[in-house]
């Protein structure tokens, strides 16, 4: 046990700039360590809750199997087999589960469940999806173009598609990575005001498409319907309709533009299967580095970041 304060994962806001990008650096460590067959345990006897409200495949292996690979335990948990689904109250829930494990992943609707988790929790909790951030992908994707194409400071991504969750998440990426977002998206369907108020300077709003990608370094697209829209499948297609991701879409930004997309991924809906399946595409890599990301992110969380690294902040 040491003295020093808890630290929460529940926006890429809560760590700075230079952990962020300590943190990715770790990650490419961590991966190349993995794949050179190297054993690095240092959550030798640690446990992860995880606490799943809504649907995953990604997020629910990377970190299952990152916790493995780090040499601590993950416990998956669900609403349906633990008291939060009879309505015990999430401060409660909290407290109890915060005095025997080592840290917690949430993914559930609203952004305020996880930081009531976090206020009433004795360890570090991460945010694994909420209705407004996704910061853990974040985290991936930022670590897969640093690694395709280096450091991202004065370059421009285009968000094509929903002002969702990922969307927010990729708007403070722009501030705190220092590069410029171009963000295209249907009448009705825009980020949230308090999220382009706090990124303003870094993001700039288009309704054509075509016009956000042009001279983009990275397109980057999500589902038309999030977990919990699906009742509004059918009139978000309509409303989404032109803003598919496509090969011309493509030949608008950079020559060597990457194409991200956090998956699942619709083919034929926010992204032709030419450019999903294509050379620029890195959503494979992308996935992948949810593993290292997150077990980077593990190990500060438990283990602290690297001497210096906070305050040279
Ligand atoms: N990208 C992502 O979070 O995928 P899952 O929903 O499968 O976890
Ligand atoms: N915006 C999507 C991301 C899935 C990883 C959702 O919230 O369902």
């Amino acid at each position: 046990m040491n003295n020093k304060p808890v630290r929460h994962f529940l926006t890429l806001t809560d760590f700075t700039p230079v952990e962020l990008i300590s943190l990715i650096g770790r990650a490419i460590q961590l991966k190349a360590m993995w794949k050179r067959g190297e054993t690095h345990e240092p959550l030798h006897l640690r446990t992860l809750a995880m606490i799943f409200e809504k649907s995953s495949t990604r997020t629910r292996v990377s970190f299952e199997a990152g916790m493995t690979q780090l040499g601590g335990h993950s416990m998956f948990l669900s609403p349906n087999d633990t008291q939060l689904g009879r309505g015990e109250p999430i401060e409660d829930s909290a407290r109890v589960i915060s005095r025997m494990v080592d840290v917690v992943m949430i993914r559930t609707f609203e952004q305020e469940k996880v930081e009531l988790f976090a206020a009433n929790s004795r360890v570090p909790v991460i945010n694994a999806l909420t209705d407004k951030f996704h910061p853990c992908q974040l985290l991936a994707d930022m670590m897969t173009w640093i690694e395709q194409r280096g450091l991202p400071n004065g370059k421009t991504v285009a968000w094509i598609g929903d002002g969702n969750n990922m969307c927010h998440s990729w708007m403070n990426a722009a501030m705190l990575f220092g590069f410029h977002l171009n963000v295209a998206c249907p009448e009705g369907y825009d980020p949230d005001g308090d999220v382009i108020s706090a990124t303003a300077g870094h993001v700039t709003f288009f309704r054509d498409p075509s016009a956000a990608a042009k001279g983009a370094d990275v397109v980057v697209t999500d589902t038309w319907a999030s977990m919990g829209q699906e009742a509004e499948k059918k009139i978000r297609e309509t409303a989404f309709a032109g803003y598919q991701v496509t090969t011309d879409m493509m030949q608008l930004a950079t020559p060597d533009a990457l194409f991200m997309h956090c998956l699942p991924a619709y083919r034929g809906m926010e992204v032709s299967a030419e450019v999903m399946d294509g050379t620029q595409s890195v959503v494979w890599d992308e996935a992948e580095n949810r593993l290292h990301a997150q077990k980077a992110l593990l190990e500060v969380l438990l283990c602290g970041f690297p001497e210096g690294t906070s305050e040279a902040a």
